[in-house]
């Protein structure tokens, strides 16, 4: 039987680390193997591309640039590693997706519809089965967030571009409900986890594992 490909989205300070750890001890309990990866990245290729998309000094890149450069990392990690894992029956529990350059490249950056269509290909038309987006505003989640490193290139971006972001995840949340889960990210790590473990059950229940 096929996999499940479940991805977790969210801005600086939502809390995304500590509750995608939370989704794999789900998994795991129930003695399901659990391929954890992250976007970009996931592959040799993929992080050397992450590299450039998030050093600061990059400053002069183009927004058309770095959606290229995004869908290219992805085009790589799905067909090296999340299709094969899918194939091979494994829960799939991607650290960002498509959903991240809807959000960041298309409403961030203004790039609109050119974002999807592009990564239809780069994809291959794969999509998440349940996607789990931890929504704070970006003020607040910028006072949480803890960096052991400085800002990273879209770390560094204005907070109206953050705000833009979290519309687009806004977007998507009310364009594709069944998919996409919207839970608000000031709760506690406890409350957060209890939410996502009911709509994990449900997706369970719906799949028969
Ligand atoms: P990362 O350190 O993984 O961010 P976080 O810890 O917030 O998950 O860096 C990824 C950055 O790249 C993050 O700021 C979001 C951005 N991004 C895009 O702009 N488009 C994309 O398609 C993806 C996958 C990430």
């Amino acid at each position: 039987m096929r996999g499940l490909f479940i991805t977790l989205e969210g801005g600086d300070g939502a809390g995304k680390s500590t509750q995608i750890r939370n989704t794999e001890e789900f998994f795991a309990r129930r003695g399901l193997t659990v391929t954890h990866t992250r976007e970009p990245g996931g592959t040799r290729v993929s992080e050397k591309l992450r590299a450039i998309l998030l050093d600061a000094e990059n400053k002069e890149m183009h927004a058309v640039t770095e959606m290229l450069i995004y869908a290219a990392a992805r085009a790589q990690h799905v067909r090296e590693v999340v299709e094969p894992a899918l194939e091979r029956g494994e829960i799939v529990i991607c650290d960002r997706f498509v959903d991240s350059s809807i959000a960041y490249q298309a409403f961030g950056r203004e790039l609109g519809d050119m974002v999807a269509e592009v990564n239809r290909y780069a994809t291959g038309g794969l999509k998440p089965d349940l996607t789990i987006w931890l929504d704070i505003d970006p003020e607040t989640g910028r006072a949480r967030a803890t960096h052991d490193k400085d800002p990273d290139r879209l770390e560094q971006e204005s907070t109206a571009f953050h705000t833009r972001v979290r519309e687009g995840y806004a977007s998507i949340a009310k364009a594709e409900p069944e998919r996409f889960k919207r839970i608000d990210a000031t709760g506690t790590v406890d409350e957060i986890r209890d939410e996502i473990y009911r709509f994990l059950e449900e997706l369970c229940k719906a799949r028969g594992l």
